[in-house]
């Protein structure tokens, strides 16, 4: 099996169909303006089938569609029925914020999509327009009702010191009314646009604090797979999950790498060089050449960002403002999440 220098296989691949959003998330989409992937360079889907058939022989079982907002890319069904009916993926999985999901969620799941994730910061209306300078809360939730109950539904919550460390409980309930499961995110320093400091990170430890308070005992669920999430189990049976990629982050077992909507493709959500793919594709690369550079990426992979991160003496944000217009593939939006 393909490995790593760290010995991790290559499993998981972060789709980004577009770097486009309806939002603009503080902690992701700040800034006034971006500098957007040209349209010409984003990939057809018949490109994107083709890069997957490449990255299935080296060993890629698990798919999960980002984007940018991934429900703006134009057809998307007819992208997952091509990749459910391959017939070899374990799972395909999409990333959403929810505004479009009540017209697209059915369609989806019917073309073939197996679950969703859907990033829900707050249950209060002016919070959610702060938070995303949009005011549109009503229309994530009709969405999150349109596909409740749906196999593996999970949210996205990131956390934010002072702005909804309050909503934990509230969230936690509202996931069990709509059968989804909660993932609380520690706010990462991923690109510069969003001015991370560390004073606005809510860590693992004030997370569990705040939900034991309200909600009482909570046991730790023992792991089973390289998942970024650690689960936990309160006393009813009810369970959710903390991404502690600031506090404890899991780049050890880390098995994703994550292709651009351009073609790029990165092997760590950290990572400031990517490998094109669109341009060989393009220039008509044989599949033994993409295989080929797809093998000696993954072979040559050392990266192990968080855990740099984390080891800094004094963490600031990452990168500049600046750097994410000089380069928009280094912005959270275009590396999907
Ligand atoms: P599941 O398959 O449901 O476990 O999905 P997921 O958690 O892998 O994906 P999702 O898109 O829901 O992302 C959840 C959070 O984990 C987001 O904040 C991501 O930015 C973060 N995340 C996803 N992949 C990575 C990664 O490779 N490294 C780190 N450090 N964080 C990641
Ligand atoms: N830190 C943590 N999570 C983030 N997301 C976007 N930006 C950040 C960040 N800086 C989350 C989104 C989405 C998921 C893919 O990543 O909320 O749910
Ligand atoms: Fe994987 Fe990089 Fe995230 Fe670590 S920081 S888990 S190596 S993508």
């Amino acid at each position: 099996m393909l490995a790593d220098i760290l010995e991790r296989p290559l499993r998981n691949l972060r789709l980004s169909v577009t770097d486009r959003c309806n939002l603009r998330c503080t902690y992701c989409m700040p800034e006034e303006d971006y500098i957007w992937l040209q349209r010409d360079d984003l990939l057809s889907f018949e490109e994107i089938c083709t890069l997957v058939d490449v990255f299935v022989a080296q060993g890629v079982d698990k798919l999960r569609l980002t984007g940018g907002e991934p429900l703006l890319r134009r057809d998307l069904p007819a992208l997952v029925s091509s990749l459910a009916a391959r017939g070899d993926l374990r799972e395909i999985a999409l990333t959403t914020n929810g505004l479009r999901l009540a017209a697209e969620g059915p369609g989806l799941l019917a073309s073939g999509l197996d679950r969703f994730t859907v990033s829900l910061d707050t249950l209060r209306p002016d919070r959610f327009k702060v938070l995303t300078r949009r005011d549109d809360l009503r229309s994530v939730l009709a969405g999150l009702r349109a596909v409740a109950h749906s196999p593996r539904l999970k949210l996205n919550t990131v956390v934010l010191r002072g702005v909804n460390e309050d909503e934990l409980c509230d969230l936690i309930r509202f996931g069990c009314d709509i059968g989804a499961e909660v993932r609380f995110i520690e706010y990462m320093d991923v690109g510069g646009a969003n001015r991370w400091s560390p004073e606005e990170v809510v860590g693992r430890e004030r997370i569990l604090e705040l939900v034991s308070t309200e909600l009482g005992a909570i046991e730790a669920i023992a792991p089973d797979g390289p998942a970024p999430a650690a689960r936990y189990r309160l006393s009813d049976g009810t369970v959710f999950g903390i991404v502690a990629s600031v506090s404890a982050p899991f780049c050890s077992s880390c098995d994703r790498s994550r292709l651009t909507a351009d073609g790029q493709w990165f092997r760590c959500l950290y990572a400031l060089e990517g490998t094109d793919l669109r341009g060989p594709l393009r220039a008509g690369a044989s599949r033994a050449q993409l295989e080929a550079l797809i093998l000696a990426g993954w072979k040559s992979r050392a990266d192990r960002g968080a855990e740099e991160r984390k080891a800094l003496a004094r963490r600031d944000a990452a990168l500049t403002a600046e750097s994410g217009r000089d380069d928009p593939h280094l912005e959270m939006h275009t590396r999907g999440g």
